[in-house]
C-alpha cells in the first residue's frame, strides 16, 4: 500500500476517482485539492463517511491548498474545464494550459518525487506542459487516454457479439482525439481474431464509434464530459503501479524515437509498474497503420507547437 495518492480537481472525474481510490484501499491517504471553496472538503468528508459502510480505512482529505499533497507518491491531474457540445478537446487548450501550469508548479514544490498522471484535456498537450513545468523524468509523467479509448472500443465489441467484456483483448494507439488509431488486427475475443467473428462493416462502425466515444457522451450530458469510465481507467493504471503488476496498457507517453517518433507524447502500449513507465512496447504496424499513427502524432505536434506561445520556456 502506498502512503498517499492525491487528486487535483474535485469535479466529476476527480471526485469519482477519489471515491474509487478510497474503496480500492491502494494508499493510506487520498487527498483532493480544488480551487472551489468547500467543494473538495465536502466531497472528501462525504466519501470518508461512507468508509464504515464499505469497510475501507483509507483517509480522505479535501483542501483548497496544496499542503495536503505533501510527499504524495502519485498525483492525478483532473483540474481544468471540460468540453461542452460542439467543442473539441483542443478548444480547451489555452484555459487548461494555464490551470495545469499552476497545478504542476505546486506538484513540483510539494511532491517532487511523485508520479504524475494527466487526465485534463487536450491530454497529449497537457502531458507536455506537465513535463516542462515539473522537470520530472518522463517515466514519471504520463497521461490517461488509451485505457479509456480501449475500454470504449472493447465495450462496443462485447455488446455487438454479446460476449463477456473480460474475453476481449484490444487497444488503441495515437493521440486522445479524433485521430486515435484503434487496431482491429490486434483485437481478439478469448484468443479468436475479431475478424473471424465480426464482418468488416461492423468493425468499422465500432472503430468509428470508439473514435467519437467522448463526443457521444458530451452530446447526452450537455453540461460536461464523461467521468465514470475515465476515472475507472485511471484506477486501472494506478493499481498496476501500486501492485507492480506490470500490466501492458496504452498510455500517453513521451516517445524518444520509438515508433519513429521523437520528443512527443503519443498513446502507445507500455509496461506500467512501480517505477512508472517501465518499457515502451513496440508492436509491428502495417504501412497503413503507421500512416495513421503519424497523422495522429502530427495532430499532437500541431498543438504542442501552439503551446510555445502559452508556456514560457
Ligand atoms: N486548481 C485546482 N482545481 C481547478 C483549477 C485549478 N487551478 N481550475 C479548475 N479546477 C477544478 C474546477 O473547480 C472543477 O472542480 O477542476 C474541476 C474540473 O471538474 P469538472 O468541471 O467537473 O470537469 P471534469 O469532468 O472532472 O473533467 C476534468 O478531465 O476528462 C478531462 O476534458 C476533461 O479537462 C477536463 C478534465
Amino acid at each position: 500500500m502506498l502512503h498517499k495518492i492525491s487528486v487535483i480537481g474535485a469535479g466529476n472525474v476527480g471526485a469519482t476517482l477519489v471515491q474509487r481510490l478510497a474503496e480500492a484501499e491502494l494508499s493510506k491517504y487520498v487527498t483532493v485539492v480544488d480551487i472551489l471553496e468547500g467543494i473538495p472538503q465536502g466531497k472528501a468528508l462525504d466519501i470518508a463517511e461512507s468508509a464504515p459502510v464499505y469497510g475501507y480505512d483509507t483517509r480522505v482529505i479535501g483542501s483548497n491548498t496544496y499542503d495536503v499533497i505533501q510527499d504524495s507518491d502519485i498525483v492525478v491531474v483532473t483540474a481544468g474545464i471540460a468540453r461542452k457540445p460542439g467543442m473539441s478537446r483542443d478548444d480547451l487548450l489555452a484555459t487548461n494550459t494555464k490551470i495545469v501550469t499552476d497545478v504542476c508548479n505546486n506538484i513540483k514544490k510539494f511532491a517532487p518525487n511523485a508520479m504524475v498522471i494527466l487526465v485534463s484535456n487536450p491530454l497529449d498537450a497537457m502531458c507536455h506542459v506537465a513535463l516542462q513545468v515539473t522537470g520530472f523524468p518522463s517515466e514519471r509523467v504520463f497521461g490517461m487516454a488509451g485505457v479509456l479509448d480501449s475500454a470504449r472500443y472493447k465495450s462496443f465489441i462485447a455488446e455487438a457479439l454479446d460476449v463477456s467484456v473480460e474475453d476481449i483483448q484490444g487497444f488503441v494507439l495515437g493521440g486522445h482525439g479524433d485521430t486515435m488509431v484503434p487496431l482491429p488486427r490486434y483485437t481478439t475475443i478469448a484468443g479468436i481474431p475479431l475478424a473471424d467473428l465480426l464482418d468488416e462493416a461492423s468493425i468499422n462502425k465500432i472503430v468509428d464509434r470508439a473514435r467519437n466515444g467522448g463526443a457521444e457522451i458530451v452530446g447526452y450530458l450537455k453540461t460536461g464530459s464523461a467521468f465514470y469510465a475515465p476515472s475507472a481507467s485511471v484506477l486501472e493504471m494506478i493499481e498496476s503501479i501500486v501492485k507492480d503488476k506490470k500490466k501492458i496498457l496504452p498510455c500517453a507517453v513521451y516517445l524518444k524515437g520509438e515508433y519513429g517518433i521523437e520528443g512527443l507524447y503519443v498513446g502507445v502500449p507500455v509496461k506500467l509498474g512501480k517505477k512508472g513507465i517501465e518499457q515502451v512496447i513496440e508492436i509491428k504496424l502495417t504501412d497503413a497503420e503507421k500512416a495513421q499513427l503519424r497523422h495522429s502524432a502530427d495532430a499532437v505536434q500541431e498543438l504542442v507547437t501552439s503551446l510555445k506561445t502559452l508556456v514560457p520556456a
